[in-house]
C-alpha cells in the first residue's frame, strides 16, 4: 500500500515511528516536504488536522488513520470523500494521562484548592474551609469508552464513588456502576458532584454541557471538560458558575483552538483553562496500532477503530 502523512503541529517523532515500523514493503510520502506525490497511487493517508484540500485528488484513497481518538475534525473534513473508512486510535498511551487529568480535576475541586488559592491572593488563612472526603465525593463520567474507563479505575481506585454513563450496556468492575441511554441519565446526573466529560463530539453530543444539563446536577458541582469544545454551551457554564450552582471548572478544550485572548474564560476566576493537553498521543504506541490496523486491512479484517461514519465515532 501507498500511504499519504500529514500531521500538524509534530516534531517529527511519529512519523519517524510511523517510517520504521511500515518497513521497505510500503511507501510512506509527507505531505509537507515530499514534491512528486503520486496522488492517485495513494491508498491510505495517516493524518491529523489535514488542510482543507488535502484529500483532493486522491482518488483510489480506502482507507484513513486518524491520529487522534476523536474524529468530529475529520469526519466534518471538507474533501473528505464519503465512502472512505476510517480508523481512530484506541488509547494509544492517552488514558494514563487522561486518568491524571481527570484526577487532578477531582482533587481540586473536593480539596476546594480554588478557595485556597483565592484566599492566597488576599493573605487570608482560610482555616475554616473544609473539604469533604474521597467517598463523599461522587464522581460521573459520560462516557465509558478507552478513556472513560480508564478514568473511572483510577479514580475508584482513589476512593471516589464513581459512576459511567454511555450509549449502550456496559459491565465495568465492581465498585464503578455502570448507565446508559437516555433513560438514566438523570438519575446519573443528580449523583455527580464531579462531572467528567469523555464523549466523543457527534451529533447526538453537541451542546450536551448546557443549562438544562447543569442545573440537574447537585449544588456545587464541578465539572471537567476534556472532550471536546463543541460538547459546552459557553454561556450556559458561565452563568452556572456565576450563579454559583456549579462551583468550578476545568476545561482542556474550546470550540476554537487556540482559545482567542477575549475569551471570558482565561479571567473566570473559577474556570481553569488548560490548551488540549489533557492527554496526547505517544508516538511508538500509535504507530504500532496503525501498524497493527494496516495489517489487519490487508488480510481483510476489520480494523480494530474503525468508525462507523453515521453514528459519527
Ligand atoms: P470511545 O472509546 O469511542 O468512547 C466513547 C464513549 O462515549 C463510549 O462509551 C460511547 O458509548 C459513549 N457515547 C458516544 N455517544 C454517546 C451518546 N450519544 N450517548 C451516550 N454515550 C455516548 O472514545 P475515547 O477514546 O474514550 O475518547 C473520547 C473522546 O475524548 C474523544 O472522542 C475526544 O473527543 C476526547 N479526547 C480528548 C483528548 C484531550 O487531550 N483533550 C485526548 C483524547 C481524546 P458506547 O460505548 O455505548 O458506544
Ligand atoms: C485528541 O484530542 C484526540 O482526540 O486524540
Amino acid at each position: 500500500m501507498n500511504f499519504l502523512y500529514y500531521c500538524q503541529g509534530e516534531d517529527g517523532s511519529l512519523l519517524n515511528a510511523v517510517r520504521e515500523q511500515l518497513g521497505e514493503s510500503h511507501r510512506l510520502f509527507d505531505w509537507l516536504n515530499d514534491t512528486d506525490i503520486p496522488l492517485k497511487d495513494i491508498d491510505a493517508a495517516i493524518v491529523w488536522l489535514p488542510p482543507d484540500e488535502f484529500f483532493n485528488g486522491l482518488d483510489n484513497l480506502t482507507h484513513v488513520f486518524a491520529l487522534a481518538a476523536g474524529v468530529d475534525h475529520l469526519l466534518q473534513h471538507p474533501s473528505l470523500p464519503a465512502e472512505v473508512n476510517v480508523v481512530r486510535l484506541r488509547d494509544a498511551g492517552m488514558a494514563e494521562q487522561m486518568a491524571e487529568y481527570a484526577l487532578y480535576g477531582t482533587l481540586h475541586a473536593q480539596r476546594k484548592m480554588q478557595e485556597f488559592s483565592n484566599a492566597q491572593i488576599n493573605h487570608q488563612w482560610s482555616h475554616d474551609i473544609s473539604a469533604k472526603a474521597a467517598f463523599e465525593t461522587r464522581l460521573g463520567i459520560l462516557g465509558a469508552g478507552a478513556l472513560g474507563t480508564k478514568v473511572a479505575q483510577r479514580l475508584s481506585l482513589n476512593g471516589y464513588p464513581v459512576k459511567c454513563w454511555s450509549r449502550s450496556e456496559k459491565q465495568l468492575p465492581s465498585p464503578i456502576q455502570s448507565l446508559h441511554g437516555q433513560d438514566t441519565i438523570d438519575e446519573f446526573l443528580n449523583q455527580s458532584d464531579v462531572l467528567v466529560c469523555l464523549l466523543p463530539l457527534t451529533e447526538a453530543t453537541q451542546g450536551i454541557l448546557n443549562s438544562e444539563l447543569f442545573e440537574k446536577l447537585p449544588p456545587g458541582a464541578f465539572l471537567i471538560n476534556p472532550g471536546r469544545g463543541g460538547h459546552l454551551v459557553d454561556n450556559d457554564l458561565i452563568s452556572a458558575l456565576d450563579s454559583g450552582h456549579l462551583s468550578g471548572a476545568l476545561l482542556d478544550v474550546f470550540h476554537n483552538e487556540p482559545l482567542v485572548a477575549e475569551h471570558p474564560f482565561w479571567n473566570h476566576p473559577q474556570v481553569i483553562v488548560t490548551p488540549h493537553v489533557a492527554a496526547k498521543s505517544v508516538p511508538a504506541k500509535s504507530a504500532e496500532q496503525i501498524i497493527y490496523s494496516i495489517n489487519c486491512v490487508e488480510r481483510g479484517e476489520t480494523p480494530p477503530g474503525l468508525v462507523n461514519r453515521l453514528r459519527g465515532y
